[in-house]
């Protein structure tokens, strides 16, 4: 009797207590679970445990801008023999075959450093960059038609940009109309000031852990910043799209430690780190490749399709195929009681072998850059991401990327952006996306970063 009395003073009490707004004082209650909102900024929080991986708890619960997407440019091409490298020649609607990518961006930033997220949908996966091709395919947006070496294919890009130094063109000033202040005269460069770019490409920064750190000013446009930077090309002539490549895979683990620790492994069809002069004279080696005694095209295949005139074989003009087989891997297979081909192998003179391997490698692809540790300003960011890296299938529906760039908030490099003591403050960004291409991009050209207090 008395615990009902006392009950039904309580549930009196409670009612009062919501009118007089005292209620927590009678029903005190756990503080509520932190939920995901969307935001009009991106919002960095303070946090004091590095969120480094995908699957940190803060990921998970943090404020969200979602990222509004125009045409950035497009309708624009490469130069000579550079081919089939423009996925995103009519901007929205080529990118993610023209369905809304739905990017998101997270932030977070702690004593020393900040966490950029950034998510978006891309129905395929793209990792290589303008890869070596001997007699490839044409390129249905260009004219070009002359064959041997060609460089072909383009690989996933986002870009962000900050103001490094009052940047401006034509149009106005950074933090007036972002990223436009970086185009000036048809070209990625400023009038005056300079811009810090981070640029994370699937097939030249992603595989070693870094996003690109790039700068664009005035004077020189875009280019590289300070230091040893991350990929060089794979070419005998340096810039020229028709140039044979110097190197190949030597055939060995290409096992790489990311700056975040965590070791990954790289797939040789479409990364070339540890490398071996790629030698043999291709000319012979088309010609043994079609010898009408021994060719091995009478299985492979005329230009290595995989059909010829006695039976079908391995299609050695697939990307990515030339790359997993090493030069001794190739000649100890043909060499096999497994291989189906082997008594046309053994006719192969022991002098030749190796120009019809440059020759087999080529009609597949060699990748068009090797990768190399970044140094000093080149290796200010740090990218990690869900991407699988150690054996690439491009035929297997790809759905998203989430990418955590990581950089430390001041650098005391003049080429980059400092998040000189941030808490309370606001830096405008733009952002661009690249869906195999990397001169067509959409994107959003101004949004704020705000270190929260
Ligand atoms: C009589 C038909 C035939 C001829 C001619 C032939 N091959 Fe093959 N080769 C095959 C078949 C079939 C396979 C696939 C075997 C398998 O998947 O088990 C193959 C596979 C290969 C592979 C391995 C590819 C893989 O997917 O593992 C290499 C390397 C190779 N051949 C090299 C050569 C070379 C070099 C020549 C020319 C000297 C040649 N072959 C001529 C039938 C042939």
């Amino acid at each position: 009797m008395k615990l009902f009395f006392q009950n039904k003073l309580y549930i009196l009490a409670g009612i009062l207590g919501l009118a007089t707004s005292c209620e927590k004082e009678f029903f005190p209650q756990p503080p509520s679970a932190k939920v995901a909102k969307e935001t009009t900024k991106l919002e960095a929080s303070f946090t004091a445990t590095p969120p480094l991986s995908l699957s940190d708890a803060y990921w998970k619960t943090a404020d969200y801008l979602n990222i509004p997407l125009t045409d950035l440019s497009k309708n624009e091409l490469y130069s000579d023999g550079f081919l089939n490298m423009t996925g995103t020649f009519k901007g929205l609607s080529s990118f993610n075959k023209g369905e809304d990518p739905k990017v998101m961006m997270k932030a977070a930033y702690d004593k020393t450093r900040v966490y950029i997220y950034i998510e978006w949908t891309d129905s395929d996966f793209s990792p290589e960059f303008a890869a070596s091709i001997f007699n490839g395919p044409n390129d249905p947006l260009k004219p070009d038609t002359f064959r041997r070496w060609t460089s072909q294919g383009n690989s996933d890009k986002v870009a962000l940009a900050f103001d490094i130094a009052n940047a401006s063109s034509a149009t106005g000033t950074f933090d007036v109309v972002g990223c436009a202040a970086s185009c000036h005269q048809n070209k990625m460069q400023t009038a005056t000031g300079s811009v810090d770019i981070w640029n994370w490409d699937l097939a030249l920064s992603d595989p070693l852990g870094f996003a690109r750190d790039m700068m664009t000013d005035g004077t020189k446009g875009l280019h590289d910043d300070e230091g040893d930077n991350l990929a060089s090309q794979n070419k005998i002539i340096q810039g020229n799209s028709r140039s044979a490549p110097i190197f190949e895979w030597d055939g060995t683990q290409q096992s790489y430690k990311r700056p975040d620790g965590k070791i990954t492994l790289l797939d040789p069809g479409f990364y070339l780190l540890n490398k071996t002069p790629y030698i043999g004279d291709l000319d012979k080696g088309d010609k043994i490749y079609h010898d009408a005694d021994y060719g091995c095209n009478h299985c492979h295949g005329e230009f290595g399709g995989g059909v010829g005139t006695i039976g079908e074989a391995t299609a050695f003009a697939s990307t990515g195929f030339a790359g997993k087989y090493s030069r001794a891997s190739i000649k100890s297979y043909s060499a096999s009681e497994l291989h189906p081909g082997l008594s046309y192998w053994q006719k192969v003179p022991a002098a030749n072998q190796d120009d019809l391997i440059a020759y087999i490698k080529g009609l597949g692809s060699i990748p068009g850059y090797y990768l190399k540790d970044p140094t000093g300003s080149s290796a200010n960011i740090w990218s990690v991401s869900n991407v699988v890296r150690g054996r690439i299938n491009t035929g297997s529906v790809h759905t998203n990327y989430k990418v955590i760039l990581v950089r430390d908030l001041t650098t005391g490099n003049a080429d980059d952006v400092q998040f000189l003591s941030p808490k309370g403050k606001s830096f405008p960004f733009g952002v661009a996306l690249m869906d195999h291409d990397g001169k067509n991009h959409i994107g959003s050209l101004k949004h704020l970063l705000t270190f929260k207090l």
